[in-house]
């Protein structure tokens, strides 16, 4: 059987698919797994409650006569049976519209917001929007990129584009920092100067810039100037900002660093409810100016007719009464903060004399590390933890954009997820030591 172009692109075995086959292997299988790699969000007993209520009070909601059958005005029924228009659950539109509005000074209405199956499924839409074959004024073939400002970038950016890659990346400056008044940090920070000179940029072949705030896979938090100064050369070249909010705020707000959120027409602002407990509910949320969002109901009438409406359902209430936020802020935000300080505890017991460095913890849900000048590559230490049953991510893959053969950093780092519980932290990082300090060893 033969596959077409687009067929064998999405067919070949790519970073995101190892990393979620990985995922499904480990959760399925009966031998214990340190379960370090996966982007799944932690289990925490008072989200999932709080969940699980209210989707069991959308079944009864609407039911005037519970002794009857008649469920026919249930909120849940209504949502199963009936596919929402491709833009999405109004109900969920109108929540978020006043949500926004009540925190934010952003004006929105009902037309600046579009709902997507995930946030994944957005970038699918965005990064074909804005990358790729463009006609220019003089009918002439344009190839425009996404600029990715900050590498490295999540890993699932790499391989949206129905046609080729069409990413620009700009290497980090490295700052060593302190963190809690210890050594042994550093954070990225954006490099302007060589940004600004990105002859893709200059020569006009950027379609947008995007930037995930808080970073997967680094938890870093860009800062507000350097994202005012991003808004600002999006506005000078007339292209999107898109901002990937999957970690930020006003939900799930894992951010620690002091970090402000802004809106503007020229930004495209994307939320999910994944981080906050949910990623079996496939639920995006875009909001951006009204072009923008007809154009992802467009792509969302022809690839799933309607995105899906239950996440939707079960988010609403939430949203319309402020919960998602307090549940942010009293509940998922510690959680993670708290999980990041255990995770650096015992990663410096474990490596704190050798040449680890740990990116600041600023938010999201992982930790960078960055070994030295370890004698392998962290894709063959990735194999090696894997035997050993810890799994972590390496990092070549978050290098979309960039050419990671001539860039030895990409080859030095892992992504570690802190969403796990207590003991694979302990059990993981013993095994990520030891296996570490040897290969130091074997220098
Ligand atoms: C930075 C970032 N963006 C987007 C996504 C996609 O999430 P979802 O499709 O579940 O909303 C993820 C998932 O891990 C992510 O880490």
């Amino acid at each position: 059987m033969k596959f077409s172009k687009f067929g064998q692109k999405f067919t070949q075995p790519t970073g995101i698919s190892q990393l979620m086959d990985d995922l499904g292997d480990a959760l399925k299988s009966d031998q214990s797994v340190n379960m370090l790699g996966g982007g799944n969000p932690a289990r925490i007993d008072a989200v999932n409650k709080l969940f699980l209520q209210t989707y069991q009070a959308l079944g009864n909601d609407g039911i005037v006569d519970e002794s009857s059958s008649d469920s026919a005005n249930s909120t849940a029924i209504n949502s199963m049976s009936n596919y929402s228009n491709p833009q999405g659950d109004a109900d969920f539109i109108d929540a978020l519209v006043g949500f926004f509005n009540r925190h934010y000074d952003w004006n929105l209405t009902a037309e600046n917001i579009a709902l997507t199956n995930g946030s994944q499924n957005a970038f699918f839409y965005l990064f074909n929007l804005f990358g790729g074959a463009f006609i220019d004024e003089q009918n002439q073939s344009v190839d425009k990129s996404i600029l990715l400002p900050l590498a490295p970038e999540y890993i699932g950016y790499s391989d949206v584009h129905v046609d080729g890659q069409h990413f620009a990346a700009v290497l980090p400056h490295i700052d060593e920092v302190s963190h809690d008044g210890e050594e042994g940090f550093f954070k990225y920070r954006v490099d302007f100067e060589a940004l600004e000179q990105l002859p893709a940029l200059v020569e006009g072949r950027i379609g947008a810039i995007c930037c995930s705030r808080p970073t997967n896979p680094t938890g870093n938090v860009l800062t507000d100037e350097e994202m005012a100064h991003l808004a600002e050369i999006a506005k000078r070249y007339d292209i999107p900002l898109i901002i990937d909010n999957a970690y930020g705020m006003p939900f799930p707000n894992i951010i620690y660093s002091d970090a402000h959120l802004n809106w503007d027409n020229n930004t495209i602002l994307c939320f999910s409810l994944s981080k906050i407990g949910l990623p079996g509910m496939r639920t995006g949320i875009v909001v951006a100016d009204a072009k923008v969002i007809e154009a992802v109901s467009a792509m969302n009438a022809v690839v799933n007719l309607a995105p899906t409406r239950f996440g939707a359902a079960i988010a609403t209430p939430l949203v319309e009464n402020d919960r998602i936020k307090q549940l942010s802020d009293d509940v998922i935000k510690p959680f993670y903060q708290q999980q990041a300080t255990l995770a650096v505890k015992l990663l410096k017991e474990a490596l704190g004399d050798y040449p680890l460095m740990i990116h600041k913890p600023e938010g999201a849900i992982f930790l960078w590390l960055w070994f030295k000048d370890l004698p392998i590559t962290t894709t063959k230490l990735y194999e090696i933890l894997k035997e050993k049953g810890t799994l972590i991510v390496p990092s070549e893959y978050f290098f979309p954009g960039v050419d990671v053969d001539n860039y030895k950093h990409a080859h030095e780092c892992i992504r570690m997820s802190i969403a796990a519980d207590e003991q694979t932290l302990i059990d993981g990082i013993k095994v990520i030591g030891e296996v570490v300090r040897e290969l130091y060893h074997e220098r």
